[in-house]
């Protein structure tokens, strides 16, 4: 496996390969990363994953300066997974000059949820993975379900700028308890540890409702908030949304229950197809 730093060296290493396979990774990689490059794998001559913590994703109150950064040890994980590139960039290779010229993602899709409590994020996001896109030059790149309304900007942005890459969707890994695994997971004490399974559980609930023919929407959302905010948690949304465009159902579609709270200092995220 290569491990590259550098824009030209990257751009000759991939130059024999025409089907490239890409998985964006922000580091501190865990099993549901790995889970996508197994996933990215056969789609292409080629596998490469990068590394890049992105400044412009990242509020000023956010994480940036405190996010894990494990280029060793996620190096090593790669390399097992089957990974043959790892491109991992320093913030003065990607942004050799201020990144003055953006994505803007549409406002109905990203403004609401995640883009509602982390202004500018899907901005960030779009922008981070469209310059990523053009280093790789990908024909697929995968996505985790971890990050529904992440996977569903990118997969519209994609799209709408014709751009030849498939976008691929993988399952949420999670532990044994049913956490969903993330980086931030590390932020957690022990005891929070214990306690951040019930971000899930009350998603699971909220399902159940749904199954079971429920459509009191709004009584099945602050039923999950309530839940959280009596066990200590700051809730910011716990929502049931359709699955094609994450607006509030009108009824027979496929929908989604997604949810992010804070458990003391982390700030977590999950989601759910119903
Ligand atoms: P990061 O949080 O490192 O996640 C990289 C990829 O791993 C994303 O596609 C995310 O959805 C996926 N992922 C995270 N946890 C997962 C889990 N438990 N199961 C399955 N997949 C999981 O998302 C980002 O980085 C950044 O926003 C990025 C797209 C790299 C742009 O900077």
């Amino acid at each position: 496996m290569k491990v590259i730093h550098s824009l030209p060296e990257l751009r000759a290493a991939l130059k024999p390969f025409e089907r490239r396979a890409f998985v964006p990774t922000m580091g501190n990689l865990h099993d549901g990363h790995l889970a996508l490059v197994r996933q990215a794998k056969p789609l292409g001559d080629v596998t490469v994953a990068s590394i890049f913590v992105n400044r412009l994703q990242f509020l000023p109150h956010e994480d940036f300066d405190t996010y894990p950064r494990t280029l060793e040890a996620d190096c090593a994980k790669l390399a097992a997974a089957g990974c043959d590139v790892v491109f991992a960039p320093s913030e003065k290779e990607l942004y050799p000059e201020p990144q003055t010229f953006k994505v803007q993602p549409p406002t109905e899709l990203a403004d609401i949820l995640e883009g509602h409590f982390r202004p500018g994020f899907f901005t960030g996001v779009c922008t981070v993975v469209m310059k990523l896109f053009q280093c790789v030059q990908p024909t697929s790149a995968v996505f985790g379900r971890k990050d529904y309304q992440q996977q569903m900007v990118l997969r519209r942005m994609v799209q709408q700028f014709a751009m030849p890459i498939e976008i691929i969707a993988g399952d949420t890994q999670r532990a044994p308890d049913g956490l969903a695994l993330s980086s931030r997971n590390g932020y957690l004490s022990e005891a929070e540890r214990a306690e951040a399974v019930q971000l899930s559980l009350a998603l699971n609930a909220m399902a159940e409702q749904l199954r079971a023919g429920g459509t009191d929407y709004a009584a099945i959302e602050a039923r999950a908030m309530d839940a959280l905010k009596a066990r200590g948690w700051q809730p910011d949304y716990m929502v049931a949304r359709r699955r094609q465009d994450l607006q509030a159902p009108q009824g027979g579609d496929a929908l989604v229950v997604l949810g992010a709270a804070r458990l003391g200092k982390t700030r977590l995220i999950d989601n759910l197809e119903v």
